[in-house]
C-alpha cells in the first residue's frame, strides 16, 4: 500500500501504463534472488537510474552459478545464459572490426541513458516547454503588450546597425530551425508520429536530423559574432539590481513605470549571459561533440551519451528562455520587432524604455546614426537632435 499511492501520482504525471500498472502489483516485492534487466523494466523517470556503487555488488557465488547452469541444461536444452551474461557485461572481447569499443556488443550504460533520455528529459523537459509558453500567455493576457505612453515623434534613433540584424537574424533563424528539429527529434514520436505515419515521419526526422547537424556550426559562429559585437553594452552597469528586483517595474502599480536603463536592460543583460553566452556555448560543445567535429576527442559511446544529455538540458532552458525573448522580442511590447526589423525606434520608444541610453543619444555620448544612413524613408526623418 505503502507505495501505490507514489505509482498514482507517477502515472497521473506521465500518463504511463506502466506506472499504473505497478500500482496494481501485490505488495510484495519480486524475491531478492530475482535477477532484474534492465531491458524488460517501464521506463519510469528517476527509478530506474540505480547506483554503481562498487558496495552494492552482489558476491557471485561461482559455484553454486555453474552447478545451477548445469542443471538447467538438462531442463532448458539450449539454454547459453552464461555466454550472454558475459556479452552484457560491459567487457571488450575480440573484434575484427576496427575502432572504438568494437568489442564490446553491449555497452549497459546505453541503457541508462536510454530511461534518462526517453523518461527523465522528455517527461520534466516537456512539461516545462508547454507550461512557459502559458505562462507567457498568462502575462500577455493579465498585462497585455507594453504599449507606448506618448505619441510617436515620428523623430528616429539608430538601435541596431544592419552588421546587428544581420548577426541577429542569422542566430534567430538558425536557433528556431535548430530548435524545432531538435523538439521533433526529442518528442515528434509522441506527437507526430500517429499523425504522419512512420514513412513519412521517418524522412522528415531523417532530413531535420541532417538539417540539425549542419546549421549548429552555423549557429555557434552567430553567437560568437555577436558576443563580440554586444558584449560592452551589456556588462553590469548601476540600475540593473534594480530593474531586476521590480522587473523592470511590470509588477508596478504603476501600469508601465519602467525603471530607466541603459542600451540594454537588465532582463536583456540575462538573456545575453545566462541565454546566449552560457547555454549557447554548452549547447555548441556538446553540439559540435554529437557532430564529432571536435578534434582529438575519443568518441565512447558514454562521451556521445553524456553529450546528448548535456546538450537536451541545456537545450531546454534555451528553449524556455528564447519563448520569453521572442515573447518580448514581438507582441509583447510594442515597436520592439521594427526596432530589429528596421534598425530605428522612435524617440519616445527610447525614452520610455531605455531612458539612460536616450539621454546619452541626446547628449552626443552615442551618435543618433552608426551606420550609412538610410535611402530617405516617406514617413520619417533620421534624428534631428
Ligand atoms: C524569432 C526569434 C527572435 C526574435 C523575434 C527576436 C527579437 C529581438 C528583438 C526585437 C530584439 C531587440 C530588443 C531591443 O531593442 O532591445 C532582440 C535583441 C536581441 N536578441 Fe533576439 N530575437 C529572436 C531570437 C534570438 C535568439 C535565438 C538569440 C540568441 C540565441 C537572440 C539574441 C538577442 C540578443 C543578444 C539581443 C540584444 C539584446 C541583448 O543583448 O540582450 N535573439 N531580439
Amino acid at each position: 500500500m505503502g507505495t501505490s499511492w507514489k505509482h498514482w501520482i507517477m502515472a497521473l504525471l506521465l500518463g504511463s501504463a506502466a506506472a499504473l500498472a505497478g500500482a496494481q502489483q501485490p505488495a510484495s516485492a519480486p524475491a531478492a534472488s530475482m535477477p532484474v534487466n534492465p531491458a524488460v523494466q517501464s521506463a519510469q523517470p528517476l527509478s530506474n537510474i540505480v547506483s554503481e556503487n562498487v558496495f552494492d555488488l552482489k558476491k557471485r557465488d561461482l559455484a553454486k552459478e555453474a552447478k545451477d547452469q548445469a542443471a538447467r541444461r538438462t531442463t532448458q536444452p539450449g539454454n547459453n545464459a552464461p555466454v550472454w551474461r558475459e556479452v552484457n557485461s560491459d567487457q571488450a572481447h575480440y573484434a575484427s572490426i576496427p575502432g572504438l569499443e568494437a568489442g564490446v556488443l553491449i555497452q549497459r550504460t546505453g541503457q541508462k541513458w536510454r530511461l534518462f533520455r526517453n523518461g527523465v528529459i522528455t517527461v520534466w523537459g516537456g512539461w516545462l516547454v508547454v507550461l512557459v509558453p502559458l505562462l507567457i500567455l498568462g502575462v500577455f493576457l493579465w498585462r497585455g503588450p507594453i504599449r507606448l505612453k506618448e505619441a510617436p515623434t515620428g523623430r528616429v534613433i539608430e538601435r541596431f546597425t544592419p552588421t546587428e540584424r544581420y548577426v541577429h537574424w542569422t542566430m534567430a533563424i538558425s536557433f528556431v530551425t535548430l530548435g524545432v528539429s531538435g523538439i521533433i527529434m526529442l518528442w515528434g514520436k509522441h506527437f507526430l508520429l500517429p499523425v504522419m505515419g512512420h514513412q513519412l515521419f521517418g524522412w522528415l526526422t531523417y532530413v531535420l536530423k541532417n538539417l540539425h547537424n549542419l546549421l549548429g556550426p552555423l549557429f555557434t559562429v552567430s553567437i560568437i559574432v555577436a558576443f563580440v559585437i554586444w558584449v560592452r553594452d551589456n556588462l553590469p552597469r548601476s540600475g540593473d539590481l534594480k530593474w531586476l528586483l521590480t522587473l523592470g517595474g511590470m509588477f508596478s502599480s504603476e501600469h508601465g513605470a519602467e525603471v530607466p536603463s541603459h542600451r540594454f536592460n537588465a532582463g536583456e543583460k540575462i538573456w545575453f549571459w545566462v541565454g546566449m553566452v552560457m547555454l549557447g556555448l554548452v549547447l555548441s560543445v556538446s553540439g559540435w561533440m554529437l557532430d564529432r567535429i571536435v578534434p582529438g576527442v575519443d568518441y565512447y559511446r558514454s562521451t556521445m551519451q553524456l553529450g546528448e544529455i548535456i546538450h537536451a538540458i541545456a537545450a531546454v532552458g534555451i528553449i524556455c528562455l528564447s519563448l520569453v525573448h521572442i515573447y518580448v522580442g514581438t507582441i509583447g511590447m510594442e515597436g520592439a520587432y521594427r526596432a530589429m526589423r528596421e534598425g530605428y525606434v522612435d524617440e519616445t520608444w527610447a525614452k520610455e524604455h531605455h531612458e539612460l541610453w536616450y539621454d546619452d543619444v541626446k547628449a552626443g555620448k552615442i551618435p543618433a546614426q552608426r551606420s550609412q544612413p538610410p535611402a530617405a524613408r516617406p514617413s520619417e526623418q533620421p534624428a534631428k537632435l
